[in-house]
């Protein structure tokens, strides 16, 4: 074969392989994989845990210990028989598996690893949650939904090195981009990896965990119950979305956002769950969590119905902070119509936090109610409390300080806001790539004047 023969040769069959590659699939084996800590009850106490396997795996087991300084030595520790359950969706057949550790101590380190004889899974260690009063952080993801292995995974990782020793990870939603895609749900885990297994998720469904049925009834993520476990504690209805969970002097509470914009009798019923959940709340932190913001950081996308409903809920029972998804940009502001940037330190409604972790970009609101906006800009949260203080950062993907303030609380007086932003780097506010071909000179002159102004 001559030289050009053979290169063009060896081109062919390049080109035929890069052409015949799928996707990544993330098919499950006897090996336990996507093993994701969640809390079901008390996290002083408990501590879930679920994991995938193959489906011919019916008895997995979870193995427990309190972490020693030594090895681990087998004779020490305790087994448990995992519940197990199985789901075929997307073309994949899975046994998910699920333990709930109980009994446990507080403020402690346990190790434990699950699979069986043959094929466990390495150790890994969690630490249960320290009595009132103690301080502690979590980390506030807003959409990772794409690019999950290639992109979110800078994202997710940049986190964990800031802050490995961050209580919980809450993730606002839109957690993936297609309902029921499981190579998606792949990607998520893989690039959550072993951090997942070491840090309890806390997570609040977006649009993009639902499909409809042709009568309008909303259908959730098959894979959200079989690899989550949250606490049952919200109405029937919205079981595992709908919920609280206390840690330390906080309460943060999950709504399922996508019933409520969707279905008013949805609504309501959330309504009323979460003024009994708020009036006998003696948290002094209290923060919710839902995916589509009611103060919208993006072009076109108000929720007016849903800040009518639930503001005036808020406001009654100082609700101190809000975190958002849906909008694939970042806003941070206070309390007042939409439009409206306030700065006053003495506002008692929460803070509203729209943000995204992913890739996926939009372009900023015109109605700006913003104090500290961002376009183009993926990032993470770190969220701080410690006794009457609370100090919020948000973070860029080379872990740049992006966003920063602190509430504090003090006995007979109002709440006081203090906005750290001067700390951080330059607001991005550019226009998203492709915007050219999608606004006219105008809108764009207008979006820069509405931002450059409001600096
Ligand atoms: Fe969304």
């Amino acid at each position: 074969m001559n030289r050009l023969i053979k290169i063009t040769f060896i081109a062919s069959i390049f080109l035929v392989l890069s052409f015949s590659v799928a996707a990544q699939d993330f098919f499950p084996s006897a090996y336990p994989d996507r093993i994701i800590l969640t809390w079901s009850d008390d996290p002083k106490t408990t501590q879930s845990v679920t994991w995938r396997t193959s489906s011919e795996v019916s008895d997995s087991k979870a193995q427990l210990i309190l972490a020693p300084n030594t090895p681990i030595y087998l004779e020490q520790v305790e087994t448990l028989e995992a519940k197990t359950e199985s789901l075929d969706v997307d073309s994949v057949l899975a046994n998910y598996h699920s333990i709930t550790f109980r009994g446990l101590k507080p403020a402690t380190t346990y190790a434990y690893r699950v699979g069986k004889e043959g094929t466990w899974s390495e150790w890994l260690q969690f630490r249960t949650a320290p009595e009132k009063g103690t301080p502690f952080s979590f980390v506030y993801f807003g959409d990772a939904q794409n690019n999950l292995k290639s992109q979110w995974s800078r994202i997710i990782r940049q986190a964990y090195s800031n802050m490995p020793k961050a209580a919980f990870m809450l993730h606002a939603g839109d957690l993936i981009n297609r309902t029921q895609d499981d190579a998606e749900w792949g990607e998520w885990n893989y690039a959550g990896s072993f951090i997942n297994g070491m840090i309890p998720s806390l997570a609040t469904p977006g649009n993009h965990e639902y499909d409809s049925e042709e009568d309008g009834s909303l259908v959730l993520d098959y894979h959200w119950k079989k690899q989550f476990s949250f606490p049952e504690n919200g109405p029937k209805e919205f079981s595992e979305t709908v919920y609280y969970t206390d840690y330390s002097d906080l309460r943060l509470i999950s709504l399922n956002s996508q019933e409520i914009v969707v279905n008013e009798k949805s609504m309501e019923t959330q309504k009323v769950w979460l003024e009994k959940v708020l009036s006998e709340n003696t948290q002094k932190w209290t923060i919710i969590t839902f995916h589509h913001p009611i103060y919208s950081s993006g072009t076109g996308r108000d929720n007016t119905e849903f800040r009518e409903a639930f503001k005036p809920i808020f406001d009654k029972y100082k609700v101190d902070l809000i975190l958002q998804g849906h909008d694939h940009s970042y806003g941070r502001g206070r309390n007042l119509p939409s439009g409206v940037g306030n700065q006053d330190p003495e506002a008692q409604g929460p803070v509203y936090v729209v943000s995204v972790s992913g890739p996926k970009m939009y372009n900023l609101t015109m109605t700006k109610w913003m104090d500290r906006a961002a376009s183009n800009t993926q990032l993470y949260q770190l969220i701080s409390i410690e006794g009457d203080r609370l100090s919020y950062g948000a973070y860029t993907a080379t872990g740049d300080l992006y966003d920063a303030f602190d509430l504090i609380k003090s006995e007979g007086k109002p709440k006081q806001f203090i906005d750290r932003s001067d700390k951080a780097i330059q607001e991005a506010i550019e226009l998203t790539p492709g915007s050219e071909t999608k606004m006219t000179a105008e809108e764009m002159a207008e979006y820069m004047r509405t931002y450059k102004k409001n600096k």
